[in-house]
């Protein structure tokens, strides 16, 4: 039984990453190139930018990413890359260097999902149990994933507008808060109180999918007419309402989901999964139930490419290989 390396590539965004993972659970060597230095002044990610600084660092992380290993270029099993959705130039990066490094080292390529390697961050810290809810929550994605078996992905509900990031994003650049704004509405709101009313949007009965956009208005609204009365409402109050509003929403609809489903796992991904209300939320709302909660440590919260191999080796063991005309797709479905 040899042990089996992938190694993984992540371009679908800001950061530029790739890893190697052990037997799609042991992280042997992860780095991540973020560039959110370049794109904070624009108050969001430029993908033109980001394409660029993809090219120029994706050498460099693979380097180091084998170089911190200790291993050749002979011990790696397969090469696995997310495919999509993301930004097309950015994924492109990715995509073409990993199809480069398969045909030159003559190893297996296999395309991933994004979401699919959110989903996987978990399994580097727990194995999972079967049927799973994951709630993945990020910059560009708010969905409810039903899993029975590994590789298995059934989408139960998903946002109709904004992302969940984004909504905390657009919130926070309201506020004139750096971008991206999901830490420091988090920061803001906990001293901060829940004092101004904002809506919850639970969509029509039994539905799973979600919707920022009205909450956003709601903000928008809220500020501009306390401006008109001259009033000043503060920022931290702010934060502090809309978050709950969020978080009131994503904590209720996956808690129902989870019975509904009778799943035997919860799993939270995404970059709004470092959010601290959230977190204490989902805790407080399965503590008295028998499912067991996982969220991953911050660090693999957010886009890595750790997370993409340990997805990826669900693809090897399976077989499922990509041809070398792989191609990025925005919009892949999972
Ligand atoms: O997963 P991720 O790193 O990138 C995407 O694939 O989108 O998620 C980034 C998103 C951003 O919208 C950011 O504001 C949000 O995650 N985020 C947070 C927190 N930390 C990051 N949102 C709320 N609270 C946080 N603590
Ligand atoms: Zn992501």
């Amino acid at each position: 039984n040899k042990d089996i390396y992938i190694l993984g590539i992540e371009t679908s965004c800001d950061e530029t990453a790739t890893a190697i993972v052990k037997n799609g659970r042991e992280i042997v060597s992860n780095v991540v190139s973020s560039q959110i230095k370049s794109h904070e002044r624009f108050g969001g990610v430029v993908p033109e930018i980001a394409s660029r600084h993809h090219v120029e660092q994706i050498t460099i992380v693979l380097e180091e990413t084998i170089q911190k290993s200790g291993l050749t270029w002979d011990d790696i099993d397969g090469i696995a890359v997310t495919e999509g959705p993301g930004l097309v130039g950015a994924l492109l990066v990715g995509v073409s260097a990993a199809k480069a490094l398969a045909f030159a080292k003559n190893k297996p390529l296999i395309g991933v999902h994004h979401i699919a390697g959110h989903i996987y961050a978990n399994r580097l810290e727990e194995e999972f149990s079967f049927p799973l809810l994951a709630l993945i929550v990020s910059g560009g994605h708010t969905e409810l994933v039903l899993m029975k078996e590994h590789g298995q992905y059934e989408l139960i509900g998903e946002t109709r507008d904004d992302a969940a990031g984004e909504a905390f994003d657009k919130v926070a650049r309201m506020l004139n808060l750096p971008y991206p704004g999901g830490p420091h509405i988090d920061k803001l709101a906990k001293v901060g109180e829940d004092t101004l009313e904002f809506p919850r949007a639970w969509l029509e009965e039994g539905s799973y999918d979600f919707s920022f956009s009205g909450l956003k208005s709601a903000v928008i609204n809220k500020i501009h007419n306390a401006k008109q009365r001259g009033e000043n409402l503060k920022k931290e109050d702010i934060a502090a309402s809309f978050q709950n509003s969020v978080v009131e929403v994503l904590t209720e609809k996956t808690y129902r989901a989870a019975l509904e489903f009778e799943v035997k796992q919860v799993i939270v991904a995404g970059g709004v999964a470092a959010n601290q209300g959230l977190r204490t939320a989902l805790m407080e709302k399965f503590a008295p139930t028998q499912i067991p909660l996982s969220i991953p440590p911050l660090s693999l919260c957010t886009d890595n490419a750790a997370m993409i191999a340990a997805a990826g080796m669900i693809n090897y063991l399976k077989g499922k290989r990509s041809s070398l005309d792989l191609n990025a797709n925005p919009s892949l479905p999972l």
